[in-house]
């Protein structure tokens, strides 16, 4: 079993004067939510993700050698433009993962980011910017390493990278390495941890390679309620323990599904799992509502296209008003031609993204 203390790096004498790295991270989209959480970013269910493939945020961290002055030192750059609305998450990631990483205050670092997707298109960019940051921080962990002699495995490198997004973002860990990724201890995952995303093990049946998400982008407003914050309520939340226990039946569910390619279970998992999730937001205290009338409109006539034509389709939602199309590959024609025909015009200026399973983050330098 991991514990938090195998993360904790050597204090490394930091002989590297500067340098940069850039890799590229991806979003993902939750089959069984991750809703609810423990101190320390501990997820109070597991969950189980589908990595996408275009929606990411690349990142390029550089960094030069400063005195320790106890401080952390960043410039933060968003496409190109200082950005300091996001520099307080990030000091606040810095500072969780200081422990784990006690060279951070040696440097001073300029991170530039942007993302493949529009900025303000309500997507989560958490996920995958955190991922990002965790991959160029475990890349210059591994030069220091590496100049103290020791040989950092990929394997290690990319469990530490997990574990140090989760701390920025819990859903981050899950962007890192693989097709379909499992956060939390689950008793039928090997391997499962709270404490890091691990790559769903099974083979994967064939209906789900190359499985298409084509996000609807139905609200690009601010969401009302965050994330953290609506984590938070799950505390005392009257279904709260109903709810984790049923996360775990669902991923188990989902974990046969996986491996035996049964469409229609699939359907039923998923859809209940993006229901019951803002099922919790209608029930908790304060209540919240994150669906917008646009959002029900769209997933009524998928009931309906999915009735009519039989095409395995469904929908998914995350923490906000967009709708996330779920489909197999052998359908995108006839799924494009319903989406463009019939659901655009629910999508705020009609705008939408094709995306689909990728494999996880890459290193561009
Ligand atoms: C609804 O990972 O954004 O997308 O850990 O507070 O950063 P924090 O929350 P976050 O929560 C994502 C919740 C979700 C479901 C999921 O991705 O599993």
């Amino acid at each position: 079993m991991f514990s938090e203390k195998d993360f904790i790096s050597k204090p490394f004498s930091t002989i590297i004067e500067e340098g940069n790295f850039q890799w590229s991270a991806p979003s993902n989209i939750a089959l069984v939510k991750y809703w609810g959480k423990k101190e320390n970013q501990i997820p109070a269910n597991p969950s189980i993700s589908f990595t996408l493939n275009h929606c990411k945020t690349i990142t390029k961290l550089a960094f030069a050698k400063k005195q320790n002055d106890n401080n952390f030192s960043f410039d933060l750059l968003f496409e190109g433009k200082t950005k300091d609305d996001f520099k307080p998450k990030i000091q606040k990631f810095l500072e969780r993962i200081e422990i784990y990483c006690p060279y951070l205050k040696d440097y001073h670092f300029t991170i530039d980011t942007e993302n493949t997707f529009p900025h303000s298109s309500g997507i989560a960019s958490s996920a995958s910017g955190m991922a990002a940051l965790a991959m160029n921080i475990m890349s210059l962990e591994k030069a220091l390493s590496r100049n103290f002699g020791t040989e950092m495995t990929d394997h290690f490198f990319n469990q530490k990278a997990s574990f140090l997004a989760r701390l920025g973002s819990g859903s981050a860990c899950r962007s890192i390495k693989g097709s379909v990724v499992v956060w939390g201890n689950h008793a039928e995952v090997n391997g499962s941890s709270d404490l890091f995303g691990v790559e769903f093990s099974s083979k994967i049946h064939d209906n789900f390679k190359n499985y298409q998400d084509t996000i609807l982008l139905v609200d690009k407003g601010e969401k009302q309620v965050s994330s953290t914050v609506g984590h938070d309520l799950m505390h005392n939340h009257p279904f709260a323990e109903q709810r984790f226990a049923q996360a775990h039946e669902n991923l188990s569910a989902i974990k046969k599904v996986l491996e035996n390619g049964d469409l229609t279970e699939f359907i039923k998992i998923v859809e209940s799992e993006a229901l019951t999730l803002h099922a919790m937001m209608m029930t908790s205290i304060p209540y919240f509502i994150l669906m917008k009338p646009n959002t029900l409109e769209i997933i009524n006539k998928i009931w309906k296209f999915r009735n009519e034509t039989n095409i395995p389709i469904c929908f998914t939602l995350d923490a906000g008003a967009n709708v996330h199309i779920l489909y197999p590959e052998n359908v995108r024609v006839d799924v494009m031609q319903f989406i463009t025909t019939e659901l655009v015009g629910y999508c705020q200026n009609g705008n939408y993204i094709c995306d689909a399973i990728g494999t996880g983050a890459i290193k561009f330098i």
